[in-house]
């Protein structure tokens, strides 16, 4: 399996970051590829950087780490590309209050990862994840002793699901399944299994099943 990483910002360079000091070969793209060649140059060989076309069609599974209109944007630009392909969605629908804060943007009971689902093409198999944390605890709680914290990801597609379990334990963490992709509004901002508004902190695996 092949893993490329779309979008070199706070979430993607901490999901590549972990990724590689799990062992995991990974594929950084970027709509421009400074970030992603920088982040080469720091994590070596097992970075390989493309432009995002060659990205999706090499590899077979896709982290969307970009934001929510971005990502629908790029859905419709690749819908073909991305036929087949496990596609991972982290993000959160929210947007700036103009107050320095952040509000959601679509409507409170909708999730963006059920829209992003929806969006996808009919072969491509959708899991929720690697956005439960803010990006600085998923790059500090990786790794963490004496337990793993926490990823929570959701999904209708058992295989996908284990794949992307497999991932989350590459990169130093407990991956805990929440159910199918309706419940993705739980792990994301505000919701009650998300760092942001919902659990306060990473926790462990042993915490989050309490919270299930
Ligand atoms: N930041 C967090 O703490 C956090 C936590 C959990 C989940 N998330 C979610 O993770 C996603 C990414 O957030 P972020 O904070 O990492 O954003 P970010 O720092 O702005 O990074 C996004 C990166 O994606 C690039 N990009 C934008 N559109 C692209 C496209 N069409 N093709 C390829 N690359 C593109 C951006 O390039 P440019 O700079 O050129 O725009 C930027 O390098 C969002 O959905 C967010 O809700 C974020």
């Amino acid at each position: 399996m092949t893993t490329a990483i779309i979008g070199i910002g706070n979430i993607g360079t901490r999901v590549v970051t972990n990724l590689v000091r799990g062992g995991e070969k990974v594929i950084a793209a970027d709509r421009t590829l400074d970030r992603a060649e920088q982040l080469a140059s720091e994590l070596g060989s097992n970075v390989t950087v493309m432009p995002v076309a060659q990205a999706i069609q090499q590899a077979d599974v896709i982290i969307l780490a970009i934001y929510f209109d971005a990502e629908q944007q790029l859905i419709a630009e690749y819908a073909a590309a991305l036929d087949g392909k496990i596609v991972v969605d982290p993000s959160n629908p929210i947007g700036p209050d103009g107050k320095g804060g952040f509000n959601k943007i679509i409507p409170a009971d909708q999730s963006s990862g059920q829209i992003i689902a929806a969006l996808l093409p009919a072969g491509a198999r959708f899991v929720k994840a690697f956005g439960t944390l803010t990006a600085k605890s998923l790059g500090e709680a990786a790794w963490r002793a004496p337990d793993l914290a926490a990823l929570f990801y959701a999904t209708d597609d058992q295989d996908a699901g284990d794949v992307v379990a497999k991932l989350i334990e590459a990169s130093g963490y407990a991956p805990v399944p929440i159910g199918g992709a309706d419940q993705s509004i739980r792990i994301e901002v505000g919701g009650d299994l998300h760092e942001v508004g919902g659990l306060g902190k990473p926790v462990s695996a042993q915490e989050a099943a309490a919270k299930i």
